[in-house]
């Protein structure tokens, strides 16, 4: 049973690596043409109400590719976005982006799965994506390199250990090993939180889940939602003791060169809010 699971993550692991792509919004009807009419609505003259954002909202959207808007994103975070067996992706915020896309007028495009810790470099470095949209929790030190948009999402940190483990609180996990996505917030927490453990971080979350099966860690420290889709969906043997309220907020990053492509994602977000659709999104990905 173990084997055969930790060849089902290897597996997954290969497909990541592999780097398929998916994501085309694909709905030819939509006019490419307005995909600056939601950005350019500060007027010249309005001084009173002028202050240096509307100034610095005032430029063009600047796209890698035209008519696109090109996503990185770390394939691996299920319900948020993961690889389907077709080598596409899915999920919560693989849909939120397709409607947003849809919303401004552009063609979605997923880049090959990226290393999550180094989504926030490439998008402040510009030139090679749009958007980074990982389940990116918004924080002081990543908005000092990048702009985020509103938020899109709310969430609470997650521990899981092997049932067999015999731990049952987070106080047990003193002086234990805790594994952990590098750079990622669930990372930052068990350091900083958990007594005299052990903190190892992998490149990718099946990564750190295998390393909980094989028990080269004796906890996982991750986003709850995810923590509770690896344990229901792969990883049985599995349970989550906690559910930590840290508070977090998902938000799209953007570069800071870019203030107008922040401001229609916003626009963008505010209208799928409103309209219904983000609801139709949770229901389908979170149930009620
Ligand atoms: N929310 C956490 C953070 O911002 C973890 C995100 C990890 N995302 C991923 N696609 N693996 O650090």
């Amino acid at each position: 049973m173990k084997k055969k699971l930790s060849m089902l993550a290897a597996g997954a692991l290969m497909v990541a690596a592999l780097g398929m792509f998916g994501c085309s919004s694909g709905d030819p009807a939509t006019q490419p043409t307005d995909n600056n009419s939601s950005a350019n609505s500060t007027a010249p003259d309005n001084s009173a109400a002028a202050n240096n954002d509307d100034a610095a909202v005032g430029g063009e959207i600047v796209l890698v590719n035209d008519g696109k808007l090109t996503v990185a994103a770390s394939l691996d975070f299920p319900p948020f976005e993961n690889l389907n067996t077709d080598g596409e992706a899915e999920g919560f915020e693989v849909d939120l982006m397709k409607a947003i896309c849809d919303e401004m007028g552009l063609e979605c495009n997923y880049l090959p799965s990226t290393k999550f810790d180094t989504i926030v470099p490439l998008i402040s470095a510009g030139g090679k994506a749009d958007v980074g949209v990982s389940g990116f929790t918004v924080t002081p030190e990543r908005a000092k390199e990048i702009d985020f948009t509103d938020v899109i999402m709310d969430i609470n940190q997650g521990v899981a250990v092997m049932k067999d483990s015999g731990i049952t609180s987070v106080d047990q996990l003193e002086g234990k090993k805790i594994g952990a996505q590098s750079g990622t917030t669930g990372y930052e927490w068990a350091l900083e939180n958990v007594e005299g453990a052990e903190v190892l971080a992998f490149d990718e979350m099946t990564g750190v889940f295998a390393a909980l099966q094989s028990g080269q860690v004796d906890a996982v420290a991750a986003d709850l939602p995810v923590v509770q889709y690896y344990v229901l969906n792969a990883y049985q043997d599995a349970e989550v003791i906690a559910e930590v309220p840290t508070g977090e907020q998902y938000a799209i990053v953007v570069s800071k060169d870019n203030p107008a492509l922040t401001k229609a994602l916003n626009e963008a977000i505010a209208k799928l809010k409103a309209d219904g659709t983000y609801d139709q999104l949770t229901q389908k990905w979170f149930g009620a």
